[in-house]
């Protein structure tokens, strides 16, 4: 069985580096021949604090942005992880078969830490532990995810292989991340050498899926790019990183290659290559706007669909966490 497990924190609304690098690829693998499992994984986000009207607020629009995207709930499970404990009960189990070191190598924590490594919370440095509960209690076999979550792949993968050795199974399988299409890391509008990242002080340096028409051509016209007009070959293209990440994006709206885009426009200026991309992102992004504003005026019929979808993640889980209790050697009396 294939079977794909992937994971968005509500921290803030989804952005663009989101939705082309991750969040478009898992609406196109649910016609494709896997079981599909997505999550809001708002344990995650306490990693960092969190005012709690506002999360519980930002999970409930993420969970309807999914939706409004393409994410179909009689397809796919959808839900929230702090809706199905066992993810939690997994992490513990696994955070005693992980080495300090394996976590603190993690560049995510690294970053995050920052130079008071001692200050940061345990939820920090854990988080991966977490992340690899997450995917390997529903025997995911594929990730698709965005290439910064890459490392944290790895080490899932790592967690995956230890219980196995340690109990002589081949219980978990190691899940390979798929990193697919143009977009695999959007850049930051004012910083063509950051993410783009729900984190960023600026909300110039992103376009969240719920921006108006009006917002996003002005964040594209104000995004930084050179002087020079837009890369006729890639040579050109690899010395100019916001130039690149525009095409990037150019490309990956229109779903095409950057090869295509430098062959179409290339030697054109920047301020008519940027009017023609904000048009391009409005009429993808503005469907999505009028489906959530559809979806977000029924909060009964989200809930059911959570309620319902939690129930069918939470049978799956259940069954996971009895094997693995029976493997670990704890007493699992129902
Ligand atoms: P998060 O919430 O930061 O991002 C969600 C997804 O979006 C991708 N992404 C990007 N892709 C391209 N360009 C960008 N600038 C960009 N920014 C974010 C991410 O790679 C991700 O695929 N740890 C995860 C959430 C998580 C998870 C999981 C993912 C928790 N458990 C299990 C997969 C499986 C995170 O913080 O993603």
């Amino acid at each position: 069985m294939k079977r794909i497990f992937s994971g968005i924190q509500p921290t803030h609304k989804m952005h663009l580096g989101n939705y082309l690098g991750a969040v478009r690829n898992w609406v196109r693998l649910q016609s494709e021949d896997y079981e599909t499992i997505f999550c809001a994984v708002d344990l995650h986000a306490l990693t960092v604090p969190q005012d709690p009207q506002a999360l519980r607020a930002n999970t409930r629009e993420l969970l309807a942005t999914l939706i409004a995207v393409g994410i179909d709930p009689k397809k796919s499970i959808l839900f929230a992880q702090s809706q199905v404990p066992e993810h939690t009960e997994l992490a513990w189990l696994f955070s005693c078969l992980t080495p300090m070191g394996w976590l603190k190598r993690m560049t995510q924590f690294k970053d995050k830490a920052g130079k008071h490594q001692d200050l940061a919370m345990h939820g920090l440095l854990a988080y991966p532990v977490l992340m690899a509960a997450d995917i390997l209690l529903y025997h995911a076999t594929h990730v698709p995810v965005g290439e910064d979550q890459k490392q944290h792949l790895e080490l899932t993968r790592e967690i995956a292989g230890s219980f196995n050795h340690r109990f002589e199974r081949d219980y978990f399988p190691l899940p390979e991340p798929q990193i697919l299409g143009e977009a695999a890391r959007v850049m930051s509008l004012r910083d063509g050498s950051k993410k783009m990242s729900k984190s960023d002080s600026s909300d110039y340096s992103r376009i969240s899926l719920t921006d108006d028409a009006d917002t996003i051509a002005l964040k594209i016209r104000k995004a930084r790019t050179d002087p020079d007009p837009v890369p006729s070959d890639r040579e050109n293209m690899d010395s100019r990183p916001e130039a690149r990440n525009l095409l990037t994006i150019y490309a990956s709206l229109a779903d095409t290659t950057i090869d295509a885009v430098i062959a179409e426009r290339g030697g054109e200026s920047f301020s008519t290559f940027k009017a023609a991309l904000a048009d391009l992102a409005v009429s993808v992004l503005s469907p999505i706007s009028q489906e959530l504003d559809r979806l977000t005026a029924d909060p009964a019929q989200l809930d059911a669909i959570l309620r319902e979808n939690g129930a069918r993640a939470r049978e799956i889980a259940r069954g996971t966490i009895a094997d693995v209790k029976d493997t670990m050697g704890l007493i699992n009396i129902d």
